[in-house]
């Protein structure tokens, strides 16, 4: 287990992470795993409601009063930051910010338009900058971090998704820029998922074709990304870098 009063600090005994899209898939394993660290948890959901609540539930079950769900869409500055006013008042600080949320589908060129280019752009770039906009001075205050789930197609292209991964381009740029301007008192880092979980309507065929292509032969699993951001979240000299978690995806062409 990592001792996260000796990698934040003394003052945080039981410091808070905030992780937004956490009632499923890759955000609640990280919920998990920095619960299990020791961390109480806020997770955002959007639509998840029930799986939030019963991941609440369960975490609450091993400690209590240690995790608590907050709803918001987060569609524009106004609700961001309100929200995470309100994520600071549940516990009465935040140590950690994980920007987990995001939407993902092809766009391929032709049926580009405003909204899925809006849509793309808010939850994996606006979102994520507004959010730490809105968390800098209570992150600086608990010399804290922010960790952005970025994508390795955020620097290699993936075919027919040009606003996902200009968006995620975007989002390594806003990492390594709020790493310079939040130090020193808040550490930014970003990590970059291979094949982790397919998007829900993909079948065994994609993922067959897709373990071809990854040096170690086998999708990533939600632990591998949760276990990256714990130890970027704990990492006293670790700002403005990126992680990839990719089966070595990225060696091959
Ligand atoms: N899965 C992978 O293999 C993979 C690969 C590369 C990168 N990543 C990155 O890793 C992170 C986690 O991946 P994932 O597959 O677990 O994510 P996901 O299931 O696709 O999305 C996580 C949550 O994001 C929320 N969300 C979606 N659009 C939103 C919006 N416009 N506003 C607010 N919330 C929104 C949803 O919450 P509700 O359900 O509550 O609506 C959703 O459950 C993402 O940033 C993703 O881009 C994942």
């Amino acid at each position: 287990m990592v001792d996260i009063r000796l990698t934040l600090g003394e003052g945080h005994n039981q410091p808070v992470v905030l992780i937004t899209g956490a009632a499923r898939r890759v955000g609640a394993e990280t919920a998990r795993a920095f619960h299990l660290a020791g961390f109480r948890v806020i997770v955002h959901y959007r639509s998840s409601a029930n799986d939030a609540e019963a991941l609440v539930h369960s975490l609450n079950e091993q400690r209590s009063d240690s995790a608590r769900a907050l709803a918001s869409r987060l569609e524009d500055e106004v609700s961001i930051t309100e929200f995470a006013h309100e994520a600071i008042e549940l516990y009465g600080q935040v140590d950690v910010l994980i920007n987990n949320a995001s939407s993902f589908y092809p766009t391929p060129f032709g049926e580009i338009d405003q909204a899925v280019f809006h849509e793309l752009m808010h939850s994996n770039l606006q979102l994520p900058l507004l959010l730490t906009q809105a968390l800098a001075p209570e992150l600086k205050r608990q010399q804290g971090a922010i960790i952005n789930l970025v994508d390795i197609h955020a620097v290699r292209p993936l075919a027919n998704h040009p606003v996902y991964g200009a968006a995620k381009a975007g989002l390594l740029s806003l990492t390594r820029s709020s790493a310079l301007d939040l130090a020193p008192d808040v550490r930014v880092n970003a990590i970059a998922p291979g094949a982790i979980l397919l998007p829900e309507h993909e079948g065994k065929d994609y993922e067959t074709e897709l373990r071809s292509r990854i040096p170690l032969a086998k999708m990533g699993r939600p632990a591998d990304i949760a276990q990256a951001a714990l130890f970027l979240a704990t990492a006293p000299y670790i700002t403005g870098q990126l992680l990839s978690v990719d089966g070595g995806r990225t060696l091959k062409q």
